[in-house]
Formats: structure tokens, C-alpha cells, sequence
């Protein structure tokens, strides 16, 4: 099968990190494919933030469960997590769209690279809060816009589940 294909259709969601941290040049790459993700109109609307800073990282994993109303690590452990954000719908109605486009790309880009990476929701809630928002300020993000998601990034601590069957009529051709 075509390499690009093959990459596409055996990148699994991992929620095992090792500590090992994703080295400078790796990250660069899954940031760029990101940035060349397709975006409505061609905009680049979202924004995008790695962060590897411990402190921080603490910080979004309690973010996280509070959302989630755990207390368990929503990142499971990633060294490095990767947020997306995007303008708010009502003033742009593909954000949603472009963002996870972002995200998918950047998911199968750290696969190539042999990385591993798990999307990881409620950033959303996350960043609508004043903590939220203070955080954005620190990145040094444009006011108004919406956490999209997060990937959790870094070395698979196991082996992945093998992927459900896809179900039956998953695809079609009208010829
Ligand atoms: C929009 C979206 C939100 C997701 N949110 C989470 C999440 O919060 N936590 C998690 O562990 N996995 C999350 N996932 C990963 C899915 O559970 C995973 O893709 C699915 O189980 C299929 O597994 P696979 O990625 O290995 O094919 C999310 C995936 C998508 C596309």
C-alpha cells in the first residue's frame, strides 16, 4: 500500500506515555503539517500552542479533570500536549472544522514520525474560564477565540488496542 496511506490507516489513539520527551525537530514537523492542514477560505484561522513546560502541563491536566470531573490525567502523562485553538463560530462558522483539521493532521504527522498521540477534548470549557483565558494571555494568543481541542504527544509506554472493525457501509460508491 502507498506509505501515506498506510500511516493514515494505522495511527492509533494511545493512552500510555513513556517520559521521554519529543526532541525539538520532531515537534517542528508535527506543527508545521498542522499549519498546512486545509482551512476554509483559506483563513488559518487557528492557533496553535505546543507546551512542555512541566508547570504548565500541571496545570492543564487540573484544567482538564476539573471539566472532566476527575482526578485522573485526562493527558495520560504526555510529555508534551498540543492545544488548538480557533475564532468563536459566531464570528467565524468554520472554526470548529478548520481546528480539527489541524489536529488530524498533526495526529497522522507524529505517527509518521513514530510518535504517538491521543485528541483530547474539553478545551473548550477549559479556556472559557478566567484561568482559561489568562493562560491564552500568556501564550500570547489574539483575544476571542475558542479551545478546539489538544493532542497529548510523546513515546507509546505498550503497544496501542488494534482498531475496531470498520463498521459495515462505512463507505460507498454511487458509480
Ligand atoms: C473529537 C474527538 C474527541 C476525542 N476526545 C477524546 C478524549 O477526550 N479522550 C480520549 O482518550 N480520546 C479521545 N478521542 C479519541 C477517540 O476516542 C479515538 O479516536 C477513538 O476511540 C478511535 O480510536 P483510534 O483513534 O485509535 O482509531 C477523541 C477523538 C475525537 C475525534
Amino acid at each position: 500500500m502507498n506509505q501515506v496511506i498506510d500511516c493514515l490507516c494505522s495511527r492509533r489513539s494511545v493512552r500510555s506515555y513513556s517520559s521521554r520527551q519529543v526532541n525539538l525537530d520532531d515537534l517542528q514537523a508535527v506543527l508545521r503539517a498542522g499549519t498546512f492542514a486545509a482551512t476554509a477560505h483559506g483563513r488559518q484561522d487557528p492557533w496553535i500552542v505546543a507546551v512542555q513546560n512541566p508547570d504548565i502541563i500541571r496545570r492543564l491536566v487540573a484544567m482538564n479533570a476539573a471539566v472532566m470531573g476527575t482526578t485522573d490525567n485526562p493527558y495520560y502523562g504526555a510529555p508534551t500536549i498540543i492545544l488548538v485553538f480557533a475564532s468563536d463560530p459566531s464570528v467565524w462558522p468554520n472554526s470548529l472544522y478548520d481546528g480539527a483539521l489541524v489536529l488530524g493532521n498533526m495526529m497522522n504527522a507524529a505517527h509518521s514520525l513514530g510518535l504517538a498521540s491521543c485528541w483530547i477534548n474539553r478545551e473548550r470549557e477549559m479556556f472559557a474560564t478566567d484561568e482559561g483565558r489568562d493562560l491564552m494571555r500568556q501564550f500570547g494568543l489574539p483575544d476571542g477565540l475558542i479551545g478546539i481541542g489538544a493532542l497529548s504527544i510523546g513515546y507509546a509506554d505498550g503497544e496501542p488496542k488494534a482498531p475496531k472493525e470498520r463498521k459495515a457501509g462505512y463507505s460507498r460508491v454511487i458509480a
